[in-house]
């Protein structure tokens, strides 16, 4: 076996093909015959190793169009990397339906046991760019795209039951605090520590972050949770809040602190090269989806804010409910085609699910079709894999940059009398009423600490909480002493045992 860097494992003897080792010689097991090359106009060609040029040294000619049909294809190759998110892998498959949930829900996937709908999973790393290594300490992405009857349904989920602020306003500034600094392009740990001791909110998903679950062993390891409370409705118009929970039946297993940052250098792909080689295996991970539901009812009297995405619900009180199985089975033909170009977008729902007044839900309803847009061009959705294949988009949209289904002759108006389009009576969203009064509500302080305090009591064990500390004792050693004391007060207010042990640890780093 030689190991290189950077690349996936090169095994030198010829092992059989379909592995990310054997990527290339995959492709010749199962094309007999090369194509003949062509132009991207589709004509033969003589040659692609010589320009055309006016004797043997020069100079090349205007008209080797050959010539300019690669470069300027290659000069446009790149797209804008996701903002955030922008490394990751993913997979195709299928969720089947192994219990009724209709009382609650009746959105087309979950109609009847034993129903299978197509899907797509993507998983990838929050805060690095597109070269960053997979298993640095980072949130992972678990981005859903269901191909339902009824259109695609987007479950953009995270490896974590929470997030790091509750009001959307604050989400660029705090990833800014992940990116490089303007002056000197270098990342800077002061800036997130900054923010989170000016956010103390965030402290929950930040003792998640440093505990082990934040160098997750590869994407398949892990679990994957909407986060957010959702809405679902039942047939008959009836709604309930609830959660969506995926959970793995490989076991969730995660990688020290060591070794996360050891394969960080040895193999920074590591977790693409997992998931793509288990498949190939036929070795294919699996999830099983339980969600939890809160009457409104319920919600009203919790003592906390149901919406607030930095809370859990406990289980005690809003028990797990399984729901079906998420199998991935297939791995994409081309990645650029099917991952890259992948647009998850939590706006993106069907009938029977809904959105609950969640402030970081509805801030990211608007985010996600607007940066597409931006990312992959206003027809992104027309794109193989973000149209809703199954049900076809049929309405008046027309047009624009790269229209690939203009939807031929139909009425391109609405109202129309010439049999264009027809609407659903049960399509129809539940009804709700909000009263208060407008303003910009300040969110910093509200029950901030209890539920970081049951992690650190009752989550973690005597070793997790020793590596917890370890991990941030290691993070904030390079930061600024006034930045240490700040986490240092807020590590306290969780738990004074968690405060003075931190404190201990970065004074024995100073001798
Ligand atoms: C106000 C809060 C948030 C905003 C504004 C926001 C915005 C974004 C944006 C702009 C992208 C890039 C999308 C693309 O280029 O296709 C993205 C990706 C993503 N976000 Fe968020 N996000 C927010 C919170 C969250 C939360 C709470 C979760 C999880 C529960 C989450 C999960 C993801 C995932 C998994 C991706 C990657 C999707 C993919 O694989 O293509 N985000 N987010």
């Amino acid at each position: 076996m030689l190991m290189l860097p950077n690349m996936v494992q090169l095994t030198v003897d010829d092992t059989p093909g379909g592995m990310a080792s054997d990527q290339l010689k995959s492709y010749r097991d199962n094309h007999k015959e090369p194509h003949m090359m062509t132009t991207s106009s589709g004509a033969p060609l003589y040659t692609k190793t010589a320009v055309q040029t006016v004797g043997p040294r020069g100079p090349m000619l205007m008209q080797d169009v050959v010539y300019m049909d690669e470069m300027g294809h290659f000069d446009r190759e790149r797209i804008p990397e996701r903002v955030v998110h922008a490394k990751g892998g993913g997979a195709h498959g299928y969720f089947e339906v192994t219990h009724d949930i209709t009382k609650y829900c009746k959105a087309d996937i979950f109609s009847e046991i034993g129903k299978k709908t197509p899907m797509l999973a993507r998983f990838s790393t929050v805060g690095g760019e597109l070269g960053s290594a997979d298993t640095l300490r980072d949130p992972r992405g678990f981005a859903l795209k269901f191909y339902t009857e009824e259109g695609n349904w987007d479950l953009v989920c995270n490896n974590t039951p929470i997030f790091f602020i509750r009001d959307a306003i604050h989400f660029p500034n705090f990833i800014h605090t992940l990116k490089r600094h303007p002056r000197t392009h270098l990342k800077d740990r002061n800036a997130m520590f900054d923010f989170w001791i000016n956010r103390p909110e965030s402290i929950h998903q930040v003792m998640f972050l440093f505990s082990d679950r934040g160098t997750p062993d590869g994407f398949r390891h892990m679990n994957g949770y909407g986060s957010h409370a959702f809405k679902m409705v039942n047939k008959e118009g009836q709604p309930i809040y609830c959660k969506f929970h995926f959970k793995p039946t490989q076991g969730v297993k995660n990688l020290s602190a060591a070794d996360a940052s050891r394969l960080a250098g040895e193999n920074p792909d590591y977790a693409i090269e997992d998931l793509f080689n288990a498949i190939e295996k036929k070795d294919f991970p699996e999830w099983t989806l339980f969600i939890q539901v809160m009457t409104f009812e319920q919600a009203e009297k919790w003592e906390m804010n149901p919406f607030d995405v930095t809370k859990v619900w406990p289980h005690g009180d809003f028990p797990l409910i399984e729901v079906g199985k998420m199998v991935l089975n297939r791995n994409p033909k081309n990645h650029f085609a099917e991952i890259e170009q992948a647009a998850f977008n939590p706006a993106h729902v069907v009938p029977g699910i809904e959105f609950s007044p969640d402030k970081m839900l509805q801030g990211r309803l608007f985010s996600y079709a607007d940066t597409q847009s931006h990312r992959l061009g206003p027809n992104y959705i027309q794109l193989p894999i973000n149209c809703p294949y199954r049900s076809r988009p049929h309405n008046t949209q027309r047009d624009g940059l790269m229209a690939i289904d203009s939807q031929e002759d139909a009425p391109n108006y609405f109202p129309n009398s010439f049999n264009g389009h027809r609407t659903r009576d049960d399509a129809k969203e539940s009804t709700f009423s909000l009263t208060g009064d407008v303003d910009r509500y300040e969110t910093t302080d509200d029950h901030n600490y209890e539920q970081p305090r049951q992690f650190w009591e009752k989550v973690l064990n005597e070793e997790a909480r020793e590596r917890l500390i370890q991990n941030f004792s290691d993070s904030l050693a390079g930061c600024y002493e006034r930045i240490q004391q700040g986490m240092i007060e807020i590590f306290t207010n969780v738990h004074p045992d968690f405060g003075n042990a931190v404190r201990h640890q970065l004074s024995q780093k100073k001798h």
